[in-house]
């Protein structure tokens, strides 16, 4: 595992866009792993910067997201399918056709999960995917759980997530009680993670998922098994290492 710990947000920022430019700059058809949340915007915006400067095309690039509210559509401001165009695909040449995200309002969310693992297996594997962390250790909306499942799944959220995410709604009731995520074993089988972390309020759990024993309870603590993780960690996120 490689860790920097850079003293800025927008060094962390600036860092994860260059590591994503250079992957697509050698590898024009790279397949990129993208997440939603707050961490990952300042990198979406670096990228869009890289793409404006001329320095990189998206043109061929396959995206997949990690992770869909249940029950929303794409339409809806909250819904990451939204999230993701107003934050990165509709500044950047990339293909909308070669954008997958879970779809939240399909009519059976567990025929869904199964598409989409198809389509994931179809591309082969991702090259890169970046990382968000939830303040209990989840990644996607994979939450703490005795056990953790493999492929695309419906999971519900966890209380904290809800408490976390409701800053986004109106109240906490509006925010979807179930979610469509990418599994941990999916997301173990990209070729490189970017895990991204930033603020005081991750230092703890950050420092737990990467020191401390691997475990289900802490799912991104699994993230010690994967041979190619880099983690990029402001001052504040990085305070314990
Ligand atoms: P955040 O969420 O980037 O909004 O902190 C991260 C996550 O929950 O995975």
């Amino acid at each position: 595992m490689n860790i920097l710990k850079l003293p800025t947000a927008a060094e962390v920022n600036e860092v994860g866009a260059d590591l994503i430019t250079s992957l697509v700059q050698t590898k024009p058809n790279a397949v990129l792993g993208l997440a939603t949340g707050s961490t990952p915007v300042g990198i979406y915006q670096e990228l869009i910067r890289a793409y404006q400067r001329g320095l990189v095309s998206f043109k061929q690039v396959k995206a997949f997201n990690l992770d869909e509210y249940v029950g929303l559509p794409a339409t809806h401001s909250q819904s990451y399918a939204y999230f993701m165009k107003e934050q990165l695909f509709n500044h950047i040449d990339i293909d909308p056709e070669q954008t997958n995200i879970p779809s939240g309002t399909a009519a059976d969310p567990h025929e869904e999960g199964k598409r989409y693992d198809a389509l994931l297996e179809s591309v082969g594997n991702i090259d890169l995917q970046i990382l968000g962390i939830g303040h209990n250790g989840h990644i996607g909306f994979n939450e703490p759980a005795p056990a953790l499942v493999s492929g695309t799944h419906v999971v519900e959220l966890a209380e904290q997530t809800r408490e976390a995410n409701a800053r986004f709604f109106d109240d906490k009731s509006q925010v979807p009680t179930h979610a469509l995520t990418m599994g941990v074993g999916s997301i173990l089988k990209a070729k490189t993670i970017l895990l991204v972390a930033k603020g005081a309020d991750k230092a703890n759990i950050v420092h737990r998922a990467l020191t401390g024993p691997i475990t289900t309870e802490c799912p991104a603590s699994l993230l010690q098994t994967h041979p190619n993780l880099v983690v990029l960690l402001d001052s504040e996120a990085g305070r314990n290492f």
